[in-house]
């Protein structure tokens, strides 16, 4: 849609359900994942068993509709999810995150084999699902990606290399996007395949050595020759870049959703701080100059968090104005993540910038949410051709 938007009046409130789980997921959180949070960021490594606690208490579910073993919830539960895991760790968060993001080519554009063939095993949480869309020349310019896949018979055999693949090394299930017709048009090129591996051609040739969401594998993926039956195509040829760009205006929520989960977790570890910690002989939060920086902190997850919940209340709707809700909740979300995980740093001052505290992970992990899924230029530049149009 373009032009100044109909900011509609289309309002939320949280069901039951939603409390009750937001309720129990901070528990969860609470018990099971924050005492685990600050080994999984040292150690660096994917942690099987958060996975396997997701899985048993149905959170890989969330997504998938029922009829395939999900719990077919809607986006702004996912992303209510999402959050209150990211509150106690971000890379824990992205074990759904990734799970919904790799997964969302099927459900948006999958038919119903091909879902009967994969939820069931994504839903249970016994296979992870990744989105192969990144490539090293083909960043923000999602357009420009070389891998191809070329029709042999009853199948394609695709050829290229991805690049900064969250969990493309340990999924079971990848949608990867590649070009099938050099010649279409430009957003007519690409077609998506879902790639089940391991396969032969198939293999991982780099992990990422990150700033922050370290547990998190980032991989570069290798397709020499790899073969794909027709079966697995999603959609029709030539489908590929609007799948992905569909894909994102779900996604990007999610990545908002963790980005006010991981400033929550930030403004929670800074208040108490404050309340404890005395200098000049009272506790630092009495300090006007830190207690307003406290109320900041407060307000700005407090307004990414309600532009979040009515953006997925606009896209669950069917808003004609998907793009722009999705790119705005993850700009603004992503931004106040990026400053409240820095004025809680500040909060604890020394102790802020040492591994003691949490702070300076979340300050690390926060700035992912600001490039991943989108940098925040582009989610500008889709928020700005939602208001003006394409040049002429
Ligand atoms: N939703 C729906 N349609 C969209 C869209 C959107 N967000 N953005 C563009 N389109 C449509 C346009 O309306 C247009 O349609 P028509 O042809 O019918 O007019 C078509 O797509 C082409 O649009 P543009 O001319 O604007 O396309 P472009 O080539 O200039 O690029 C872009 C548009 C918005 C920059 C796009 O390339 C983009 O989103 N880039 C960012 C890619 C990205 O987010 N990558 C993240 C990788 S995933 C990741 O990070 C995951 C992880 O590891 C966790």
């Amino acid at each position: 849609m373009v032009g100044v938007p109909d900011t509609t009046t289309l309002g939320y409130r949280l069901t039951e359900e939603q409390e009750f789980l937001r309720d129990t997921l901070r528990d969860l959180a609470d018990e099971k994942i924050a005492p685990r949070a600050a080994e999984i960021d040292r150690t660096g490594e994917f942690q099987e068993d958060i996975r396997r606690l997701l899985a048993a208490q149905d959170v890989l579910a969330l997504p998938f509709p029922e009829a395939y073993g999900g719990v077919g919830a809607d986006l702004l539960t996912i992303c209510i999810a999402i959050e209150q895991i990211a509150r106690a760790c971000a890379t824990s968060s992205l074990i759904l995150t990734v799970q919904a993001l790799g997964s969302l080519p099927l459900l948006l554009a999958g038919s119903d084999e091909q879902k009967a063939r994969f939820f069931p095993d994504l839903a249970s949480g016994q296979m992870l699902a990744a989105f192969a869309l990144t490539e090293p020349e083909a960043g923000s310019d999602a357009a420009a990606i070389r891998t191809r896949a070329v029709r042999d018979g009853d199948a394609y055999v695709i050829t290229g290399s991805k690049r900064f693949i969250t969990h493309g090394s340990i999924a079971g299930l990848l949608s990867v996007f590649a070009l099938t017709d050099p010649d279409a048009p430009r957003h007519r090129r690409l077609s998506c395949f879902a790639v089940e591996v391991p396969a032969e051609g198939f293999s991982v040739s780099r992990l990422e050595h990150k700033m922050g969401i370290r547990g998190s594998p980032t991989a570069e993926l290798q397709f020499d020759g790899v073969r794909v039956p027709v079966a697995n195509r999603i959609g029709e040829e030539g489908d590929g870049f609007r799948i992905a760009m569909d894909t994102l205006d779900r996604s990007r929520p999610g990545v908002a959703a963790q980005a006010v989960g991981i400033a929550q977790g930030a403004l929670d570890a800074a208040t108490a701080y404050a309340r404890q910690r005395k200098q000049f002989g009272e506790r630092i939060g009495d300090h006007q100059l830190v207690a307003g920086m406290l109320a900041d902190m407060d307000a700005r997850t407090e307004a990414a968090r309600q532009l979040l919940y009515k953006a997925c209340t606009e896209i669950e709707a069917g808003s004609p104005d998907t793009a722009r809700w999705s790119a705005m909740c993850k700009l603004v979300a992503g931004d106040a993540a990026m400053a409240v995980t820095t004025d809680a740093v500040q909060v604890f001052g020394g102790y802020g910038y040492i591994e003691e505290f949490p702070v300076e992970r979340m300050m690390r992990d926060a700035k992912i949410t600001q490039l991943y899924e989108g940098t925040q230029q582009i989610q500008r530049l889709v928020i700005a051709r939602s208001l003006l149009g394409r040049p002429d």
